[in-house]
């Protein structure tokens, strides 16, 4: 071991948020494996315990605070246990964090993942608490995915940071400027995953069509180059904005539809024009409803799904109407529905027309009542269908398979019995789908 700073001891680790932070809880994981800490599974057996926070709506603080209070008998019983926080909420915080919880041990921000075992060590032999928590705007972002046992399927950062400012959003405030990776390095990166048996990558960034790579490339051109210089099966990515949308993508993904898949995530916020403008999303309804049709267009069959925000500040009635509507009309197959949430720094945290909390719970509710129908009318279009699955595990208490269509369904289906379960995972077979839920397709194998 080149530096036994774990010593064998256990690490545990609790995630919030998004598939960003998931991706990081991995890297940390995989990071402190690396100076002999072993991960397990519960609290109780740590010496290390981890929260990833997130920041991004409804008291993120109070989740810290409530979580570490549970871990303070622990703390009491073995007082070598030392405990951290980081992602969003701790960069939002920072000192302020371990002010506020006496029980804490150190802080380290969202830049500052790839320093953590040192910081641990810090803590560990000083017996002081830290802080860890600079934006690294200057230095490049070369970020080499950590990924102790990759499955079938895997996420990669290609950017990080948000330089959108939202008006409701406290990302850009939590990740920073942002930078992306050098196209050449993530082609590398994949065949290396390729290589341990990926079939399946989901590029991940907070605005994914913002990458830039110093090279000169966009997102198109690194979707062609890992489509054409790469041997990986299918390519994901997540999120994209829709004002950067464009002709360009859209014919890249049609080109390379064989690998590039029929699923896009493609966040509205709301279906009303003045609200979207003091959102600052840079588009307005119409723009929005012309990129789906462009969308639409060149690849029949895509599956959207989105996000929505409801209660913004000085959101009408009428204006929220709007939003219904424009639910109704693209027809998500799902849709991530969210009570507009203050957030600190933000600019519409500031508005002096907040929507009551009564108003906003209302239309949250009569926005998932709508899309439960549309969701489960969608569904039914998946009965009787063939679908090529990629298989990613085997459920042996359930007896199924479970597998992904290129429009990001979840599959469920019987191995059939001449056959081991396990040599089905990580291949692409055809499925004919007999019951489709919204959350899931069961079907029969076709041989
Ligand atoms: N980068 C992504 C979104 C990241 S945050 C994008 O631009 O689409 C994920 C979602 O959380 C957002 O799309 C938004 O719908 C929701 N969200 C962000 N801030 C929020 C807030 N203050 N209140 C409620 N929902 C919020
Ligand atoms: Fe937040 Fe907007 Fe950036 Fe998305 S694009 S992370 S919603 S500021
Ligand atoms: Fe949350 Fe930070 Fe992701 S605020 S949604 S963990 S970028």
């Amino acid at each position: 071991m080149l530096q036994d700073i774990g010593k064998g001891q256990g690490v545990y680790i609790s995630t919030y948020g998004c598939q960003m932070n998931v991706n990081d809880t991995e890297r940390m994981y995989a990071l402190l494996e690396m100076v002999n800490y072993v991960p397990v599974e519960s609290p109780e057996k740590a010496g290390l315990i981890i929260i990833n926070s997130c920041s991004v709506r409804e008291k993120p603080v109070h989740k810290v605070h409530s979580e570490v209070g549970r871990y303070r008998e622990l703390k009491a019983a073995n007082p070598r246990l030392k405990i951290g926080v980081g992602g969003c909420v701790a960069q939002q915080e920072k000192a302020k964090l371990l002010k506020d919880i006496p029980v804490l041990d150190f802080v380290f921000g969202t830049d500052a993942i790839d320093t953590l075992p040192q910081l641990v060590a810090e803590v560990a032999e000083t017996h002081q608490r830290k802080v860890s928590a600079r934006f690294e705007n200057e230095k490049p972002y070369a970020t080499e995915t950590m990924i102790r046992n990759p499955g079938v399927s895997t996420f990669v950062n290609i950017m990080k940071g948000c330089d959108n400012f939202c008006t409701f959003c406290v990302v850009p405030f939590t990740r920073g400027r942002e930078r992306s990776r050098q196209m050449k390095e993530l082609v590398t990166d994949i065949r290396a995953l390729v290589a341990r048996g990926v079939k399946e990558v989901t590029l991940l960034g907070q605005n994914v069509n913002s990458y830039k790579s110093d090279c000169g490339a966009d997102f198109g051109q690194l979707l062609r180059a890992l489509a054409e210089e790469t041997d990986i099966e299918r390519i994901r990515y997540t999120t994209s904005h829709p004002k950067d949308f464009n002709q360009e993508l859209v014919e890249i993904s049609q080109k390379y539809r064989s690998k590039i898949c029929d699923y896009i995530h493609l966040p509205a916020q709301s279906g009303n024009s003045e609200v979207l403008k003091r959102m600052n999303r840079g588009y307005t309804r119409e723009e929005y409803l012309d990129k789906v049709h462009m969308i639409r267009e060149a690849i029949p069959g895509v599956i959207l799904s989105t996000d929505i925000i409801v209660g913004f500040p000085g959101e009408t009635e009428e204006q929220f109407r709007d939003t219904l509507s424009l639910v109704r009309e693209v027809g998500y197959d799902n849709i991530y529905p969210f009570a507009y949430s203050p957030r600190p720094f933000t600019k519409a945290a500031k508005f002096t027309d907040q929507v009551p909390e009564a108003d906003k719970s209302r239309r949250l509710q009569e926005l998932i009542d709508l899309q439960r129908g549309i969701s489960f009318e969608l569904a039914r279009e998946f009965d009787g269908r063939e679908l090529a699955i990629l298989v990613e595990r085997y459920k042996a208490d359930e007896n199924h398979l479970m597998g992904r269509s290129t429009q990001n369904k979840i599959v469920h289906f019987v191995p059939p019995v001449s056959a081991e379960p396990e040599q089905f995972i990580g291949r692409t077979v055809r499925v004919k789908i007999l019951k489709a839920f919204p959350n899931v397709l069961r079907g029969e194998l076709i041989v």
